[in-house]
C-alpha cells in the first residue's frame, strides 16, 4: 500500500527491535484467538451436520454451544482478532520498508476477511438461537391471528436457511482470513521470494504457506478441543446438562485432542524443514524442538486422562498448549530475523542517511571539513604563500613536501623545530582529517 509506505518513518535499530517485540506480542494474542475461532466454527458445523443426519440431540446442542465458545463478546473479537492483525500490518510496513515485498497488504486483506467472517459467525450464532425459538413458537401454534401464525412460520423457515448459509459463508471467510495471515507471515520470512514479481498467486501456492496453513488447522482443532475440555469440565463450570451429554463431549474432545497433539509435531517438523535456508538458524531448530518435545509430553498427559478416565490435567494441558503456541511464534520471529538480516542493514543505512539529512537541515550535522576554511581561520595569521610573516612563506617550505603529503600532514599535526631563523611553530591541535584537508589545500594552491 503506497499510503502506508508514506506513513513509514525511518527507524533506528533500537526501534526496530521494539517493533519486533510488538509483533510477537500481537501474534501471541491473535494466533490462539484465531485458532479457537476457526476450530470452534469447524466443530460446530461438523456437529450440526451430524445432528441433521442422525437426529442426535446431543450433537445439536453441542453445535450450538460451540459457536458461543469464542463469540461471547463482540469487543473481545475486535481486540484479539482485528486489532492485532492491523497492528501487525503497520509493524511489517515499518520493518519491510524499502523492500520489494508488501506483506502489509496481505495482512489488511486478512483483517477484512476476518471482519466479514466475524459478522457471519455472529449471524450464524444468533440465527442458531432464533431458529429454535421460532421453531418452538411455530410448533406450539403461538399467535392469535392467522397472520401472526403465518409470519412466525415464514420467519422460522427464513432463519433456518439464514443459519445454514451464514455457517458455510463464515467458514469460507475464516479460511481466507487465516490463509492470507499465514501467507503474509511466511512471505515476510521467505526473503528469497521478495522479488518484484511477488503476487497473490505466488503467495497462495508456496510450499511453506501450504504446510504452515495445515499446521495452523491441526493446531487450531487441537487447541479448541483442549479449550472445550477446560470449559466443560473445570470444577466450577457453569454449563449444566445430563451426564450423557458430558460423556459425549468428553469422549470426543479427549480422543480428538490426543490424535491432533500427536499429528501437530509432525506438521511443525515439516514446516521447519521446508523453510527457506536463509531462515534456518540454531534458535529456529531449538524452538521447534522444544515445542515438539512439549507436545509429546502433552500427548502423554492426554493419554493418561483417556486411559484412567479423568480430566485432572486439563488445566495443565491448556496452559502447556499456550506455551507451545508461544514457542512457535518466537520460532517464526527468529526465522524472520535470520532471513531478513540484509533488509535490516538496508534500513539501518537508510536511517543513518535520514538522520544526517535531518541534522544538516537543523545545522547540527558534521559539516564537511574545508582546507580553505582552516587556512583562513588558523594558518593565515603566521603564513602567506609569498612573503614572510611569523612563519616562513609556503612557497619556500612546500617544495620539499611535493609528493610527500603524508610527511606534511605529520608535520602539521606535530610541528618540530626546523629553521633557526624562525621561532618554533605552535601545535595547532588539528584532527587528522583536518590536517589532511589543509595539507591538500596548501599543496594545490602553492602549485598554482
Ligand atoms: C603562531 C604562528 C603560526 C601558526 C598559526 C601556524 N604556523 Fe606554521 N610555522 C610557524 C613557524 C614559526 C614556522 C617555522 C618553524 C620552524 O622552522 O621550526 C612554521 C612552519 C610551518 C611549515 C614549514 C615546515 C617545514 O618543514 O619547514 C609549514 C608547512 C607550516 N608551518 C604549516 C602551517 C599550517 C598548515 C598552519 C595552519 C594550520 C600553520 N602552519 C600555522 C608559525 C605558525
Amino acid at each position: 500500500m503506497d499510503l502506508l509506505d508514506k506513513l513509514v518513518l525511518p527507524q533506528s535499530a533500537h526501534h526496530m527491535v521494539l517493533i519486533k517485540y510488538l509483533l510477537v506480542l500481537s501474534n501471541m494474542l491473535l494466533v490462539p484467538y484465531l485458532s479457537v475461532l476457526t476450530g470452534s466454527l469447524i466443530f460446530s458445523l461438523f456437529f450440526k451436520h451430524r445432528a441433521e443426519k442422525t437426529n442426535n440431540t446431543f450433537a445439536y446442542r453441542f453445535a450450538k454451544e460451540l459457536v458461543d465458545l469464542v463469540t461471547f463478546n463482540k469487543s473481545v473479537s475486535i481486540a484479539l482478532g482485528i486489532v492485532p492483525l492491523i497492528s501487525s500490518a503497520f509493524g511489517y510496513a515499518q520493518l519491510l520498508h524499502l523492500s520489494n515485498v508488501n506483506v502489509s497488504n496481505f495482512l489488511f486483506l486478512s483483517a477484512l476477511f476476518l471482519l466479514a467472517a466475524l459478522i457471519m459467525i455472529f449471524t450464524f450464532k444468533y440465527s442458531f438461537h432464533f431458529k429454535d425459538i421460532f421453531k418452538a413458537a411455530d410448533e406450539k401454534g403461538v399467535g392469535t391471528t392467522e397472520y401472526e401464525k403465518e409470519e412466525i412460520s415464514k420467519y422460522s423457515t427464513n432463519t433456518n436457511s439464514m443459519n445454514k448459509k451464514a455457517g458455510t459463508v463464515a467458514l469460507y471467510l475464516t479460511i481466507f482470513a487465516v490463509y492470507f495471515y499465514v501467507g503474509a507471515v511466511q512471505l515476510a520470512i521467505d526473503s528469497e521470494r521478495w522479488t518484484a514479481d511477488t503476487n497473490v498467486i505466488s503467495i497462495l501456492f508456496s510450499l511453506t504457506t501450504l504446510v504452515n496453513f495445515l499446521q495452523f488447522f491441526v493446531g487450531s482443532l487441537a487447541l479448541t478441543s483442549i479449550v472445550i475440555l477446560y470449559k466443560y469440565f473445570r470444577p466450577n463450570s457453569e454449563i449444566k446438562g445430563e451426564v450423557g451429554y458430558f460423556e459425549y463431549i468428553k469422549k470426543f474432545s479427549l480422543s480428538n485432542s490426543l490424535i491432533l497433539t500427536i499429528a501437530f509435531p509432525l506438521m511443525i517438523a515439516v514446516g521447519t524443514v521446508v523453510k527457506t535456508k536463509f531462515a534456518l538458524s540454531f534458535m529456529v531448530f531449538a524452538y521447534a524442538s522444544a515445542s515438539i518435545l512439549l507436545l509429546l509430553f502433552i500427548s502423554s498427559l492426554i493419554y493418561l486422562m483417556l486411559k484412567e478416565n479423568h480430566l485432572r490435567f486439563s488445566l495443565a494441558v491448556l496452559f502447556l498448549y499456550v506455551v507451545v503456541f508461544s514457542l512457535l511464534i518466537i520460532k517464526d520471529q527468529y526465522a524472520f530475523d535470520t532471513s531478513t538480516k540484509k533488509q535490516f542493514e538496508i534500513l539501518a543505512a537508510n536511517y543513518t542517511e535520514y538522520e544526517t539529512n535531518l541534522k544538516a537541515e537543523f545545522g547540527i550535522g558534521d559539516v564537511a571539513i574545508s582546507g580553505a576554511d582552516i587556512y583562513n581561520g588558523r594558518c593565515i595569521a603566521c603564513h602567506a604563500f609569498d612573503k614572510k610573516l611569523v612563519g616562513p612563506p609556503y612557497n619556500e617550505t612546500l617544495p620539499k613536501y611535493d609528493g610527500k603529503k603524508d610527511q606534511l600532514v605529520k608535520y602539521i599535526l606535530n610541528p618540530v623545530k626546523i629553521d633557526p631563523e624562525y621561532p618554533p611553530m605552535p601545535n595547532q591541535g588539528l584532527k587528522p582529517k583536518e590536517a589532511e584537508a589543509i595539507a591538500d589545500y596548501i599543496l594545490t594552491i602553492y602549485k598554482k
